[in-house]
């Protein structure tokens, strides 16, 4: 087991109606003046944003809102964000949405005390030091914003999409309510499903031998996840199936099913090859979702890349699917392997998730401009289970085709 840090500084409030104690909850954190910040008005169409506003108002907390974050969140609203957090001397950041709202509010959050400007934090040349306090009330288990340190923000001017982390901004308080999920549509239920299966692949597949105690809860997560995922396919308001998959949505990206699988103590587990490859597929198409990259994705990236550690493979068979033991040789082993991606691949499918890039939309003349700016987020070499070229980005965008 190699060295770790492992932080989870998130108070999480957790259960059945408990959107309605945001109020008290953010008042014991000594917030009095609230930047609001939401998405595209579903939480204006549940109901949601009324209760919270009602929470905060008999709590005694001030509030200003900022509407609009669109999904794979936007830089000029940040910026926009930024002036009002100012403006209005807020001193808590309070996302009401999913990862797209609470990326947002991270960035508001830590932009706010910056004399520069907040791009600087995604293009490398700061770092993260202060932050107002961030907090949420989840709408969507996916993207695991809620307790991690990341934070994605796509720059369309450059076509850029580009991630920065630091234990700073991650959330005070998540809000989470499994009941806020049931008018979640299908498609983003299966998005995020996939996302949260894919963060703990990323983690798994990182370049440490087996840690039993890390791999046994990452593979225990994902076998939660995918039962409850077939559940709330046919039951969509199946109050305990979709609060397994909100808090396996946590779980699986605030670093638990890392501990011990870094190769740098401070760093997450992992070289996130299949999320530095979508991320240029929504940065150059903001309106394909995050999760549903992945799904084409993650599979084209385990058939290129599983001959490097096919004993990884085996045991993520083995741990996810009850496959059996193979002796490891070779023909053996590729049938097992090969079976593994292809029911990962068809249970991600089966929830409604494209197959192809070309269900996406996309066509092979669009991977140029993926690689280029692919080359500025990673340089020419990426990836730690087995360390990609720009050569090996295209076969595995090619290959998903
Ligand atoms: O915008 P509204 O109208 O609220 O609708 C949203 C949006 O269209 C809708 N939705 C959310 N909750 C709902 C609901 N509709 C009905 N009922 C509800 N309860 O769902 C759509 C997707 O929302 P979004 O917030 O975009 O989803 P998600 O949580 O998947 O966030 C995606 C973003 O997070 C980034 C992604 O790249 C993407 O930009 N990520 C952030 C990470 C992090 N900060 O740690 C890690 C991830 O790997 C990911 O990269
Ligand atoms: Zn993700």
């Amino acid at each position: 087991m190699n060295d770790f840090v492992f932080q989870s500084p998130t108070r999480f409030v957790f259960g059945r109606g408990y959107a309605d104690r945001v109020g008290t909850e953010v008042a014991a954190l000594g917030a009095r003046r609230i930047l609001l910040v939401y998405g595209g008005g579903s939480v204006v169409r549940t109901g949601l944003l009324d209760r919270v506003k009602g929470s905060l108002g008999a709590a005694g907390a001030a509030y200003v809102e900022l509407a609009g974050v669109r999904p794979n969140p936007e830089l000029e609203l940040v910026r926009h964000g930024i002036e009002l957090a100012r403006d209005e001397r807020v001193d808590l950041v309070l996302a009401v949405g999913g990862g797209s709202a609470i990326d947002c509010s991270k960035a508001i959050a830590f932009g706010t005390p910056y004399q520069g400007d907040v791009w600087d934090f995604f293009s490398g040349k700061a770092r993260v030091s202060e932050c107002l306090p961030v907090a949420c009330v989840l709408t969507i288990p996916a993207a695991g914003s809620e307790a991690s340190a990341s934070c994605v923000i796509s720059n369309d001017a450059l076509h850029l999409k580009s991630g920065t982390s630091g234990d700073a901004f991650r959330p005070r308080l998540a809000v989470m309510d499994p009941e806020l999920t049931f008018t979640l549509p299908p498609y983003q239920t299966a998005a995020g499903v996939t996302d949260i299966v894919c963060h703990i692949c990323e983690r798994f597949f990182s370049s440490a031998g087996p840690v039993p105690v890390t791999d046994n809860i990452a593979c225990g997560i994902i076998r939660a996840v995918m039962d409850a995922a077939t559940t709330v396919a046919q039951r969509p308001d199946d109050y305990d199936a979709r609060a397994t998959i909100m808090w396996a949505g946590t779980l699986a990206h605030n670093d638990l099913c890392g501990c011990g699988r870094s190769s740098v103590p401070e760093s997450r587990a992992g070289g996130w090859e299949s999320h530095s490859l979508e991320h240029e597929i929504s940065a150059h198409h903001p309106e394909v979702t995050h999760g549903a990259g992945l799904a084409v994705i993650l599979p084209a990236w385990m058939r290129h890349v599983w001959h490097a550690n096919p004993t990884r493979f085996l045991a993520f068979a083995q741990g996810v699917l009850d496959v059996e033991p193979v002796d490891e040789t070779d023909e053996a082993t590729e049938d097992a392997v090969t079976y593994t991606i292809d029911e990962l691949q068809r249970f991600f499918v089966g929830l409604g998730m494209p197959q192809t890039l070309t269900d996406l939309g996309r066509t092979p003349s669009d991977v140029d401009a993926w690689l280029e700016t692919l080359r500025l987020n990673k340089g020419e070499r990426f990836g730690e289970f087995m360390p990609l070229t720009m050569d090996d980005a295209r076969a595995i965008y090619r290959s998903a085709f």
